[in-house]
């Protein structure tokens, strides 16, 4: 018997920017590449979490493809060992994982091999009754970036990207490997889907963190009016991670720190810093004023690269007593790599708003440890009123320093001078702090949970668009061409310190230093 599945009325974010009471319809989820590493660490742990929490429509199902020849049941038992280890903070909970496994299904499939997709389709339409999934299907590339052009064009070729329902595609990064490329994948998604169906994925915008920089710029008065060249001396963005390649190694060789955090995640986060308020908070606003942001950076001329970008990677050291390799001795890594794993980038935004005001990025492997976050660096007062002279010149005076902390201490810190105790008047820095997990004392949605809940429910707001993807590309296309025709002396930092002593020598140049976070 079939039933005739109604389908609900689609949710409009539009009426709903904010993001409070938002429906999310029915839908099949379409993972490709579903025993990849991404699906077992995030997906199905997001996709766990939110239907534990009630969040998604019961109406659902997933179906998982890749090469991997599996049943259904081997498929959901391979699931729940991932999602009881990886769920982040939750609870794994044996009657829900019960519920939540009837809507898992698998189809074996190879994304070069035509009836793969027929199967696909079977079993959309089988889910549909079954699961009153009303057509609406989100399909997710999360394979080899080098299929997703041809995954697109057959879904295209199979009629796959159009139906009763709707129908959206999230990509996975990297969203090419240099402007170039970028710029013929949009054109070959485009040939399939519309733009508003494409949801580039960049999980640093889902983080609640990263959202909260809007929140915490534009729902307060006092920041705004001295978030500029007046007051800000300059910004300071790290991405700091201990661990190395962890068995990414092959990957990694090909994209290095620059193309794997720079071009996207941290780009993303200096466009949120620095962009102009939006006129309203929605989709086309937000995303417009991020776009904006990332056309106004300078792009380098080739020789200025040396001068604002630095290139580094790894050597072996003794890190906390265990011995590291360096990154050349990572399996599937040659012996001789150029590639970066380390990069700092000093850029100028060419606007009336940060004209002068440079922002340095940097980003590595091994580093001393684990850390993500944003320093603002006010100019110092005018006059130095309360400088001391020591024997060894005037003391240096500590300007007040804004933090916003993305991870792992969510928060925020601004610190000021104070006077000391005592008869003199002897200052000295304190901060005054915020901290998320004590002022709030529950758990945030992780990135995934939050981004993948939004492409249900067709909200772009926190996904790149292609103006976006080609601006963040066009900025680092420079240093790619001239590291692409050097010669680095590789490993220039050991494993465990902050990096390379060029990348000092670049903030040097225009009289600032490196925070240690
Ligand atoms: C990924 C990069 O996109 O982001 C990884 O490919 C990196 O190399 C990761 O480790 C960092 O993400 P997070 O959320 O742990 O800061």
């Amino acid at each position: 018997m079939s039933v005739l599945v109604q389908a609900p009325p689609e949710v409009n974010p539009l009426q709903d920017p904010l993001r409070f009471e938002r429906r999310v319809p029915p839908c099949a989820i379409v993972i490709f590449g579903a025993s990849g590493d991404l699906s077992k660490r995030k997906l199905l742990p997001s996709l766990y979490r939110l239907f534990y929490e009630r969040r998604i429509s019961p109406d659902f199902a997933v179906i998982g493809s890749s090469r991997t020849p599996m049943s259904d049941d081997q498929f959901r038992e391979r699931m729940k060992e991932s999602v009881s280890k990886f769920l982040e903070e939750a609870p794994f909970d044996e009657d829900v994982w019960k519920s939540f496994a009837q809507c898992l299904f698998y189809v074996p499939g190879d994304l070069n091999v035509p009836s793969s997709y027929d199967d696909i389709r079977s079993k959309l339409a089988e889910v549909e009754k079954s699961h009153r999934t009303a057509d609406n299907v989100l399909f997710y590339l999360s394979t080899q970036p080098s299929h997703y052009a041809e995954a697109i064009l057959e879904l295209g070729a199979h009629q796959l990207n159009t139906g009763k329902g709707w129908r959206r595609v999230i990509i996975e990064k990297p969203f090419g490997h240099d402007l170039q490329s970028a710029r013929k994948l949009n054109d070959e998604i485009h040939k399939v889907f519309d733009e508003s169906a494409i949801y580039r994925i960049d999980h640093y915008l889902g983080k609640e963190t990263v959202q909260n920089i809007l929140a915490f710029r534009f729902g307060n008065g006092i920041f705004e009016p001295l978030w500029n060249r007046r007051y800000v001396d300059h910004i300071q963005i790290t991405a700091a991670e201990s661990i190395g390649v962890e068995g990414r190694g092959g990957y990694y060789q090909e994209a290095g720190a620059l193309r794997d955090m720079i071009q996207n995640h941290l780009s993303q986060v200096m466009a949120t810093v620095m962009m102009e308020p939006p006129t309203v908070f929605d989709a086309t606003n937000v995303r417009d004023e991020r776009a904006k942001l990332l056309r106004a950076v300078r792009v380098m001329k080739h020789e200025d690269v040396p001068k604002y970008a630095v290139a580094g990677q790894y050597g072996p050291a003794l890190v906390g007593g265990q011995q590291v390799p360096g990154f050349r001795q990572e399996p599937s890594v040659d012996p001789d790599s150029q590639t970066e794993t380390y990069a700092a980038v000093t850029f100028f935004i060419d606007n009336w708003r940060w004209a002068g005001t440079p922002v340095y990025i940097r980003t590595g492997k091994r580093m001393p440890k684990r850390v993500t976050d944003i320093a603002i660096q006010f100019k110092a007062p005018p006059l130095g009123l309360f400088q001391q002279e020591t024997k060894t010149g005037l003391r240096e005076v500590r300007p007040n320093l804004l933090v916003l902390r993305i991870q792992p201490e969510e928060g925020i810190s601004l610190r000021f001078l104070s006077k000391s105790p005592g008869s003199g008047m002897r200052l000295r820095p304190v901060s005054m702090d915020f901290n998320y997990g004590s002022s709030f004392g529950e758990r945030s949605p992780t990135a995934y949970e939050t981004l993948l809940l939004d492409a249900m429910i067709g909200d772009p707001t926190l996904y790149t668009r292609q103006d976006m993807v080609e601006a963040s590309w066009q900025i680092v296309q420079p240093i790619l061409d001239v590291w692409a025709n050097s010669k680095f002396y590789f490993p220039n930092y050991p494993a465990g310190s902050w990096g390379p002593k060029a990348a000092d020598d670049m903030l040097a140049q225009q009289g600032h230093v490196w925070r240690i976070p």
